[in-house]
């Protein structure tokens, strides 16, 4: 790591290389170059398993925007659990970054042009052990699922996506809804557990609406959920991915649901597929960007800002494909996140 800060502060000296690479990146962008595909998501999914199974490290190759391959080291020290992270599982995984990210995120000269990179330090999955057991989650998931169907926004929500008349759906695809078990006090996370619900409820309106007589198959991938979710979520029919198998499951016929997640979920499903429809997080007229100004006004973000951030193509594919519908949240706004649903026009 350290040669690659050397490596860094040297090349970095001089501003213009950083505003030529900033330059190139976005050209390619602006080119129509995907930044992701289910080819590379593929083949870095197939050469991690080979390190999550073996437990050694081992060198994975990613192809950047412009084409050439990076090399990317997974040493094993990286893996090691700091203590306050006792009860999670470390697994080096995959990073994804958005166009916002790949130009204004923390720059790395050798891996400017890489939306797909591999992190080796972060935790991933939550361990069991927590008060709130599955019998219990279990139980009180369906107690604020019935909340949830019975409530006011959940008729509006049916009704809206009864008139909308979505394209075939055979499957709904959540990500980053969260663990249920987030609380550590025991209690059921209601946030994540709501955004949960409405897989349910689109389940049952899409098996039941004229256009879609076929059976809707569901997936969740979030890297946080821990076994009390995933008996949970199963016990619905709702069968939990590993991060990035979601991914390789989008597709035309997909529902794509998602709320806030700490990665581009909507430019990698902008990249990937031409959904029948997506309940995500509403773009409205906010900034293509997460950036604030610096003091010197220059353009920085943080990595909230910069997870999943509006952008010119996500913009271009709602705008061009998709009638938006406004989510109506009503007393769950809060809860369920700035959402809209977008149907893709006939
Ligand atoms: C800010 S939290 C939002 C959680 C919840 N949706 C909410 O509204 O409170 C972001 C979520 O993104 C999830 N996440 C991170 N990487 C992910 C990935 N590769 N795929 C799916 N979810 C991911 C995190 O585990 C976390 O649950």
């Amino acid at each position: 790591m350290k040669e690659v800060d050397e490596t860094f502060e040297e090349n970095m000296n001089d501003k213009s290389d950083l505003t030529d690479l900033q330059a190139e990146v976005q050209a390619l962008y602006d080119a129509g170059v995907p930044l992701f595909t289910k080819a590379a998501i593929r083949d870095a999914l197939r050469q991690l398993e080979e390190v999550w199974s073996s437990g050694s490290a081992a060198e994975i190759q990613i192809a950047g925007v412009d084409g050439k391959v990076v090399s990317l080291g997974t040493a094993p020290g990286d893996w090691e659990r700091p203590d306050e992270l006792e009860d999670w599982r470390v697994h080096p995984h995959l990073e994804y970054h958005s166009l916002v990210s790949l130009l204004h995120g923390d720059f790395n000269p050798e891996h400017a042009r890489l939306p797909i990179r591999v992190c080796t330090t972060c935790w991933r999955g939550r361990q069991d052990g927590n008060p709130l057991t599955s019998e219990l989650m279990m139980h009180e998931f369906d107690r604020l699922r019935a909340e949830w169907e019975a409530s006011q926004p959940c008729t509006e929500l049916r009704r809206l996506i009864q008139d909308a008349r979505v394209p075939r759906v055979d499957k709904i695809i959540a990500f980053a809804f969260a663990s249920m078990n987030r609380t550590r006090t025991g209690e059921l996370y209601r946030r994540s557990a709501l955004q949960h619900c409405l897989i349910l409820t689109l389940r049952d309106l899409l098996t039941t609406s004229t256009l879609n007589s076929n059976e809707v198959r569901c997936f969740a991938q979030d890297p946080d959920y821990g076994d009390t979710d995933k008996t949970t979520l199963t016990s619905h029919g709702v069968c939990v991915l590993e991060d990035p198998r979601g991914f390789l499951e989008v597709d035309d016929n997909s529902a794509i649901l998602s709320a806030n997640p700490d990665v581009p979920i909507r430019d990698i499903v902008t990249d990937l597929a031409r959904p029948a429809m997506m309940i995500w997080n509403d773009p409205g007229d906010g900034p293509d960007h997460g950036l604030n100004e610096d003091e010197e006004g220059n353009q920085c973000g943080t990595t909230w800002t910069m997870a999943d951030p509006n952008s010119p193509r996500l913009r271009a594919l709602l705008d061009e494909h998709y009638v938006r519908i406004a989510f109506p949240g009503g007393i769950y706004s809060d809860e369920l996140g700035n959402l809209a649903i977008f149907v893709r026009k006939a």
